[in-house]
């Protein structure tokens, strides 16, 4: 049997099991078809089910409220605009062609799957955005998102989330994206065709990633700056990079810590790195399993990690990785992994130049389960004669914690508070997560620079806020501005204001 046809095998087998563990759940994750249908009691009662541990934080708390349909032909965003908090959207099979903004609190946004007809958000390859979200208690689920060019799916400080089996393909440059959030669940989700981390949980808390199907992508997974986090029972295959956990520089929040990456098939991350040219992503080599950069107290254990030709795991510090600009304010170094049992098999069998070096130096032909590079203290290995590995010299053979069993999940026993916004966060967050995807700061996009802008309308706000509610076309060589009328004239006015006072970003903090 040729190699492709034993992947194949593999990843069939895989699929069945994880099938097999998806139906063995069913009892608590409610079908799509039955989502659909239930009333919106039971909708509530279907909120918090599926993640390993009790996800009763998850409940919104409020009596559940009114169901708004939405059929083909209709715009989603005016049913979340008349929606009230407790409300829920459901969303009728068709193709919607629109960007959704959710811009207030416990707010459920459900599509429903008529056998193969899923509603489809499609974005022509020329929207931003599928489904932007600030409120707390949002809950995304049964979407399928094609054809954008940023996001499918980005919550900026949603506290409480819950984003449930949605089918992503080919949507941009992250595809489910919660960011500045505590207390969410990403689970039962396909993603595919992403071109930086397909799951990227950024600058978040209490974070659980489970059951989700992750190929295709640059990075499949990646925990960014984040604490709390579990990441379990995914399928990861044919990205370059399966389950990434970072501490990038550059951004606001400096740690990441507590995160546990375990139960995980990581099978044939072999895909080439079609990352943006720059961005960290685009540094991480082709064929590598799981990446620990900088990140303290991992805990990785019985994942199936195999066929990764670069290297099954890395775990390496800042100046050991390309494209990173080291942050004076961030720790460097990974400390405290642990590497504790795992399935380790045919990983390593056409490693990069860096590893083949090692490989040199260690008299050995054989490719890594385990490579770590750089600095870092504290860091573990089950049984390291087991593993086939380089550069492990400071790390201990025995970790003092054996097994997570004993920690069924991150997420709180009580919601966590909401996050508060004021206006001027509002404005920017709308700025960086709408406006931004079309006018930068001095150079021609899809819009006109915002420079330009601000001489046009210096003193003038309420100019940019009126005119973005209902644009009118202005500029022969530019395409028609998609008009903001989903924004409130509250937001509006924010993001105007923000957006007169923008100055030239500084060079590229090393965000990816
Ligand atoms: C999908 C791309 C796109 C997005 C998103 C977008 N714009 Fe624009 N914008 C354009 C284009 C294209 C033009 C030029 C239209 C023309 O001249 O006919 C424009 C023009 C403008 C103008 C100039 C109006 C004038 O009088 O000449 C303002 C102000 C503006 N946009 C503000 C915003 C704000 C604020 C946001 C975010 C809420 C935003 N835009 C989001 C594409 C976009």
């Amino acid at each position: 049997m040729n190699k492709k046809a034993i992947v194949s095998l593999v990843v069939v087998a895989v699929l069945a099991a994880a099938a097999g563990y998806l139906y063995a759940r069913r009892s608590v994750v409610a079908a799509p078809q039955v989502a659909a249908q239930s009333t919106s009691a039971g909708l509530a009662a279907a909120r918090g089910a599926g993640a390993g541990g009790s996800t009763a934080s998850l409940e919104t708390g409020r009596p559940a409220g009114k169901i708004i349909t939405v059929k083909a032909g209709e715009a989603i965003q005016s049913a979340v605009a008349a929606a009230q908090p407790g409300d829920t959207v459901q969303v009728l099979p068709g193709t919607y062609h629109e960007t959704v903004y959710i811009d207030k609190d416990d707010i459920a946004l459900v599509g429903v799957i008529h056998g193969a007809d899923w509603p489809t958000l499609d974005g022509e390859r020329k929207r931003n955005d599928a489904v932007l979200y600030s409120g707390n208690g949002i809950r995304v689920e049964n979407l399928k998102i094609v054809n954008f060019k940023g996001n499918a799916i980005m919550g900026q400080a949603g506290n409480n989330f819950i984003i449930r089996h949605n089918w992503i393909a080919n949507a941009g440059v992250y595809g489910i994206f919660p960011e500045f959030a505590q207390n969410g669940l990403i689970e039962h989700n396909i993603l595919t065709g992403i071109e930086d981390a397909a799951i990227y949980v950024g600058m978040s808390d209490n974070i659980h990633v489970a059951h989700n199907e992750v190929y295709g992508n640059v990075a499949g997974i990646e925990v960014e700056n984040s604490r709390h986090v579990i990441v379990e029972h995914n399928l990861a295959y044919d990205n370059a990079g399966g389950i990434l956990t970072f501490i990038t520089p550059g951004l606001p929040i400096k740690t990441t810590f507590d995160v546990i990456i375990r139960d995980n098939f990581v099978v044939a991350n072999n895909h080439k790195n079609f990352g943006a040219p720059g961005s960290i992503v685009s540094g991480v080599p082709s064929g590598t399993g799981v990446i620990v950069m900088a990140a303290d107290d991992v805990i990785i254990e019985n994942n199936v990690i195999r066929d990764n030709k670069n290297a099954g795991i890395i775990v390496a510090d800042h100046k050991s990785f390309a494209n990173i600009t080291p942050d004076p304010e961030a720790d460097p170094n990974p400390d405290r992994v642990s590497v504790l049992w795992n399935l380790f098999a045919n990983n390593g069998y056409e490693p990069i130049t860096e590893i083949k070096a090692l490989m040199v130096a260690a008299l050995t032909r054989e490719g890594p389960d385990l490579v770590a590079v750089g600095g870092g203290t504290g860091n573990c290995v089950l049984d390291k004669g087991a593993l086939k590995t380089l550069g492990l010299g400071s790390w201990a053979s025995g970790c003092a914690k054996t097994s997570t069993a004993d920690i069924a999940t991150y997420l709180l026993d009580k919601p966590a508070p909401p996050r508060v916004l004021k206006a001027e966060d509002r404005g920017k967050l709308i700025y960086s997560s709408v406006c931004a995807g079309c006018h930068a700061y001095n150079v021609r996009m899809i819009g006109p620079p915002t420079q330009v802008i601000q001489a046009m309308y210096a003193g003038n706000p309420q100019g940019i806020a009126d005119y973005i509610a209902n644009p009118t076309k202005k500029r022969e060589d530019f395409p028609p501005m998609p008009p903001q009328g989903h924004l409130s004239a509250d937001l509006r006015l924010a993001v105007a204001t923000y957006m007169l006072g923008v100055s030239q970003p500084k060079p590229p903090a090393a965000a990816n």
